[in-house]
């Protein structure tokens, strides 16, 4: 051996040995809000070097904690975790992970005690888990299969208290008590490179346009560059890529885009919507308003109000806004003979419309009239003025203005539906978000209860913390598709709740359990039911003929059913999504279905193990549904997330595609501008590049009432007499009314300016282009994004832009609002003014 393969060989043998070594680590969670963490120990010493997970169980704020968490190692390397949520909820928490890093979404065993403590764990020789736990009854174990995701029922246990004796470590001065491992230095490495990668990935996503001044002040423009366009490489692309997200959060169905002006016109506002309402509220009166609910109107809507002569007035939603001139139609239900003045009044009691109603009978009967104000006003009230000492029972009281959009009776309001419109959306996804699954099982959507007469649909409450009326029920959901030429997309729990569900009065939390094994078959039955109610035959099934009943005899081809929302993925989702869609499937094999892989990207654990679960099952969807609200810095530093997404499985069959359902760029100002605007079209082109995968994509949320905000950013802002869209919107626009079904590929090159050459071909995450062409018409459409402080100055080659005509902006990051202005291009030069969008038919 030469002596310097001998060296060789010694340093290979001494590096051997460092990767062998063993290293010790400690896992603990700091606090019931930290989640659990892991330090490692250097020089006697323990560092912190990061968190492993976090208690994903009910509502954010008063729960998500993690309480006494144990943990052991499995034979086969595996780490599975234990741990109590709270101090009242009949479960335990438990996870496992392969490499400390990924860990599979939570679940939650049900126990038969409120307050299950201290769980702790060991793994027996058959590779099965013990759980124990101590409570007022005694100490109680359960067991756990080796997948650490099926648990026996809880029984009494004998264990000696030696099985909650726990390491300790001082970490930053302080004594925590957790578990100590020897694991080899290749898993502390990993856990350095992924605590690295991520924090990394911070400090790419802080980065801001709103900071260019400071950090891009080297940044001498113009900055130059080539665009080559490829016509000889192209692939079909989704013609559905760009749709809405319609969510009834801020106020955007009652009180928005649902047309009724009266607020509670059932008197079925109570506590569960709000704490502090109850059937009267927003009525009010100079006497104590009298509430009953004997012999309803309808089971679902039991309360009505009881008048004599006192007057009765409707503040409506933040005031009723009325046009000099319009019509307006006014309706109610009353049981009893009563003469009765209707007014709309002004805020100073002025009289600005009237009309006179005489009521006979002890039955149910509707009664209308029409108010036509003489002048305009913002603020109005709805007077009744019921006369005489006898009494009448009153419900639905409703007023609608006669102009809604399309014409339609019981429709939506005007202007805002013609602000959606313009979006061109290929498709409307309906009616949540959360609100779909929403909060705990008796609040999740039922969307047989949103059809038929209004005064029979099941009003409930809304997880945004209002009522709904179901007024804007599936059947106008439907029809609005149909208005506007879109797909309509129904989204609907899959027999999950919420996962930040509050506890119930079992005292479970988040997704409850999810719904009974014994209930799915009429859950699922229930799915069906909205298949056939959209497309059956009316001459031969109950449902469609309800929808012939309602006015729409012609099937509505829905093609696509979306099952879950962001779901967490745990055992109870993945058992109950399976089975609804193994009936789906088998039942109506054309219907789109649409799964979940949770509420964040990658590397959340619902994401993966919601992709692999997808991947794993792909003959049971076509789609699955993405959702990340992100910073802007996020978004141009995550250009190519779906460059490598799988197009074919190991099968060879394709692999499900992607719907991002819910996005939105933020900034601090938690508004959509200039710069969310930019950021978000940059990745739009990277989702048309992307669009043979991503089928599907939707803004969110759409609508936000000014002063009811639950969320933000939005898309579009409005109050009772505004609609106020937003730079975000005119991105979703220009995407979608100039969008293709075939992708022509493109490339930047030669990326220069004046200054530091090297930096500035760094700044290719701020340019974006994209080419698609409409088979159908031969249309060919150019999209650029300048997202740089300075001029961008384009060389175009491979496409004309001779005579190329379209519409773009520009503006300042920080811009709340734009116009779009006309661009007409000539030549094969393009200048893009800073931070600019443009898109050209060429
Ligand atoms: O879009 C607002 C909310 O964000 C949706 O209801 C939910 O799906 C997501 O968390």
């Amino acid at each position: 051996m030469s002596p310097r393969s001998f060296l060789f060989s010694i340093l290979l043998s001494l590096t051997t040995a460092a990767v062998a070594q063993n290293q010790s680590i400690f896992i603990y969670s700091p606090a019931p809000t930290a989640g659990l963490h892991i330090a490692e120990r250097s020089q006697d010493n323990w560092h912190d070097l990061g968190q492993l997970c976090s208690s994903d169980y009910g509502t954010w704020g008063a729960e998500k904690k993690m309480h006494h968490a144990s943990i052991c190692r499995a034979k086969d390397g595996t780490w599975r975790l234990v741990f109590q949520v709270n101090d009242r909820s009949p479960v335990l928490a438990a996870a496992y992970s392969r490499d400390l890093i990924t860990w599979r979404p939570q679940d939650y065993p049900i126990v038969s005690t409120h307050h299950a403590k201290e769980p702790v764990v060991f793994e027996n020789p058959d590779g099965s888990f013990d759980i124990y736990y101590r409570s007022s009854e005694g100490k109680r174990f359960l067991s756990a299969t080796s997948d650490f995701r099926h648990f026996s029922a809880d029984e009494p246990s004998q264990i000696s208290d030696d099985a909650w004796l726990r390491d300790t470590a001082t970490i930053d001065g302080k004594l925590m008590e957790g578990s100590i491992f020897e694991v080899s230095s290749d898993i502390v490495a990993a856990l350095h490179r992924h605590f690295a990668a991520l924090k990394e990935d911070a400090r790419l996503s802080s980065e801001r346009m709103h900071d260019d001044d400071k950090n891009l002040s080297w940044l001498k423009g113009p900055v130059k560059a080539t665009l080559t366009i490829d016509q000889n490489q192209q692939k079909n692309i989704s013609d559905k890529l760009v749709g809405i997200f319609f969510e009834d959060i801020s106020y955007a169905a009652d009180g928005g885009l649902y047309a009724e002006l009266v607020q509670n016109r059932d008197f079925e506002y109570n506590s569960r919507d709000r704490k502090e309402w109850k059937a009267s509220t927003a009525w009010h009166s100079n006497a104590p308003i009298r509430i009953a609910a004997d012999s309803p109107l309808s089971k679902n809507n039991p309360h009505h109000a009881i008048v004599t002569s006192d007057s009765l007035w409707n503040e409506g939603w933040d005031g009723i806004a009325v046009e000099e001139g319009k019509q307006y139609d006014f309706s109610m239900f009353v049981r009893g003979k009563k003469k009765f003045t209707i007014q709309l009044i002004n805020p100073s009691g002025m009289v600005i419309a009237q009309a006179k109603v005489k009521t006979k009978g002890d039955n149910w009967t509707l009664y209308q009239a029409q108010l036509k104000p003489v002048v305009p006003e913002s603020k109005a009230r709805l007077l009744l003025l019921p006369q005489g000492k006898e009494e009448a029972a009153i419900d639905m009281v409703s007023l609608f203005p006669q102009e809604t959009f399309m014409g339609r009776k019981n429709g939506l309001r005007k202007d805002l539906a013609e602000t959606i419109a313009r979006l061109k959306p290929k498709f409307v996804r309906f009616p949540g978000g959360c609100m779909s699954h929403g909060q705990g099982l008796d609040n999740i959507y039922h969307w047989n209860e949103t059809v038929g007469p209004l005064w029979d649909r099941k009003p409930d409450m809304n997880i945004w913390h209002y009522h709904q009326t179901r007024g804007l029920g599936f059947y106008e959901y439907f029809l609005f598709c149909e208005d506007i030429g879109a797909e309509p997309l129904p989204v609907l729990a899959a027999g999950v709740p919420c996962q930040n569900s509050a506890n119930n009065a079992q005292g479970l939390g988040g997704q409850q359990g999810g719904i009974p094994m014994a209930d799915m078959s009429a859950y699922i039955e229930e799915l069906c039911n909205l298949i056939e109610w959209a497309n059956g035959d009316p001459a031969t099934n109950k449902w469609a003929k309800m929808r012939a009943d309602a006015g729409h005899p012609a099937p509505f081809n829905l093609k696509y059913l979306g099952i879950g929302n962001e779901d967490i993925i745990s055992t109870v989702f993945e058992e109950r999504y399976e089975m609804i869609c193994r009936a789906i499937r088998a039942r109506y094999p054309y219907i789109y279905i649409c799964g979940t892989v949770g509420p964040f990207h990658t590397p959340s654990a619902d994401y993966i193990e919601g992709w692999d679960f997808t991947r794993n099952h792909a003959d049971l969807q076509y789609m699955t549904d993405e959702h990340y609200y992100e910073s802007t810095g996020w978004f141009m530093h995550h250009r190519n997330y779906y460059d490598g997404y799988p197009r074919t499985l190991a099968n060879g069959q394709p692999s499900p595609k992607v719907y991002l359902g819910e996005w939105a760029a933020s900034t601090k100002t938690k508004r959509p501008n200039v710069e969310t605007a930019l950021a978000e079209a940059l990745y739009m082109t990277d989702l048309e590049r992307n669009a043979d995968v991503v089928v599907m994509s939707s803004y969110a949320p759409m609508l936000a009432k000014d002063g009811h905000h639950n969320w933000n950013p939005d898309m579009i802002y409005f109050s009772n007499t505004e609609v106020r869209t937003t730079p975000a919107y005119e991105v979703q626009r220009l995407f979608s009314c100039y969008s293709g079904d075939r992708y022509l590929f493109s490339e930047f090159s030669e990326l220069s300016d004046n200054s530091e050459a090297s930096k500035t071909s760094k700044l290719s995450h701020r340019i974006g282009a994209s080419v698609v062409r409409d088979s159908k018409t031969g249309a060919t459409f150019l999209k650029l994004v300048n997202a740089l402080p300075v001029e961008l100055q384009l060389d175009v080659r491979g496409l004309s832009l001779s005579n190329a005509q379209g519409e773009g902006f520009s503006g300042k990051p920080e811009q709340q609002s734009l116009k779009c202005e006309p661009v007409n291009l000539n030549g094969s030069q393009i200048t893009l003014p800073p931070y600019s969008f443009r898109v050209v038919k060429l």
